[in-house]
């Protein structure tokens, strides 16, 4: 068995907690300032970069980290962790790799959000995937298990809102134009940020697919990033656009 990791039960579970301090840490931030990127960019935080490159460094210890790690894992071939593998790069890959070269954005990223993306991304990526390869637990009979399948139908569900809401957004533009339009139809009728919809959804669903400490751990961080990001992001939409349908919530339909 590959030993490349030399970690113990005791070390990914405070690891894991860390990360559950830093989700509260991190609600508590970005509900009283904006993660300064995309509209929300700002000069003021040092050197930056070309956004499109920002995104692809800051997400790809989430592909390649969390590989290198379920590789060292004792569970790497068994069926389960391979699934839970399959739904974690499904949407990663396209996330680091795809994402950032669909968007019309000229926008740059400060070196330090990118740089807090990644570390927070080896973190979450150490945490999962040691989780499901190893330390976890995901006998065949997983496979019969009610968690496995919703959790996967809500992560794929969640997916898929994601994917269709940012490339609403994307379409907006077209190529070589930079500024905002008020995105209209399907989800945005009832909400701001079904992008953002979709993403906690999705990781909400990771957690009760893998059912783990560790899941949660991620959906928890999800929701206190863009839970508030999504009420920054409403505010804007507002402020920016005296027409701004003003039925529209900011991330849950009817309620936020
Ligand atoms: N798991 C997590 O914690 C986490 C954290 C952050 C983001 N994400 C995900 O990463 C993806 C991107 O996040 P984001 O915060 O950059 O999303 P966003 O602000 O909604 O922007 C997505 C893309 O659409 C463009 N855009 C947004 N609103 C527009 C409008 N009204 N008119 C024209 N173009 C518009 C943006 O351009 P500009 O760049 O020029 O604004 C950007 O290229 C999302 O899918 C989000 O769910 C996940």
């Amino acid at each position: 068995m590959p030993a490349g990791v030399g970690d113990t039960p005791e070390i990914h579970r405070l690891v894991t907690w860390i990360l559950i301090g830093l989700a509260v840490v991190t609600l508590i931030s970005t509900s009283v300032m904006t993660a300064p990127y995309g509209r929300h960019t700002s000069k003021s935080w040092g050197p930056s970069l070309p956004s499109r490159w920002g995104w692809v460094l800051m997400e790809t210890p989430a592909v390649v980290v969390f590989c290198w790690i379920y590789m060292q894992g004792q569970h790497r071939f068994e069926t389960v962790p391979l699934i839970l593998l399959g739904l974690w790069q499904f949407h990663y890959v396209q996330r680091t790799y795809v994402f950032p070269f669909r968007t019309r954005s000229e926008k740059r990223m400060p070196v330090f959000v990118c740089a807090m993306g990644a570390l927070f991304q080896l973190i979450n990526a150490y945490i999962n995937a040691r989780w499901i390869s190893h330390w976890g637990s995901y006998d065949p009979q997983w496979l019969m298990d009610w968690r496995l399948w919703l959790g996967a139908g809500m992560f794929l569900a969640g997916w898929a809102i994601n994917f269709k809401a940012d490339a609403m957004l994307i379409a907006l533009r077209e190529p070589g134009e930079s500024g905002y339009k008020i995105p209209r139809g399907w989800l945005y009728e009832y909400v701001s940020c079904p992008n953002y919809l979709g993403e906690i959804l999705e990781w909400t669903g990771w957690a009760v697919a893998t059912w783990s400490l560790p899941g949660l751990a991620f959906a928890l961080y999800t929701a206190a990033n863009i839970g508030p990001r999504a009420r920054s992001n409403h505010r804007w939409y507002q402020a920016t656009f005296e027409d701004y349908p003003p039925e529209r919530k900011a991330l849950i339909p009817f309620l936020f």
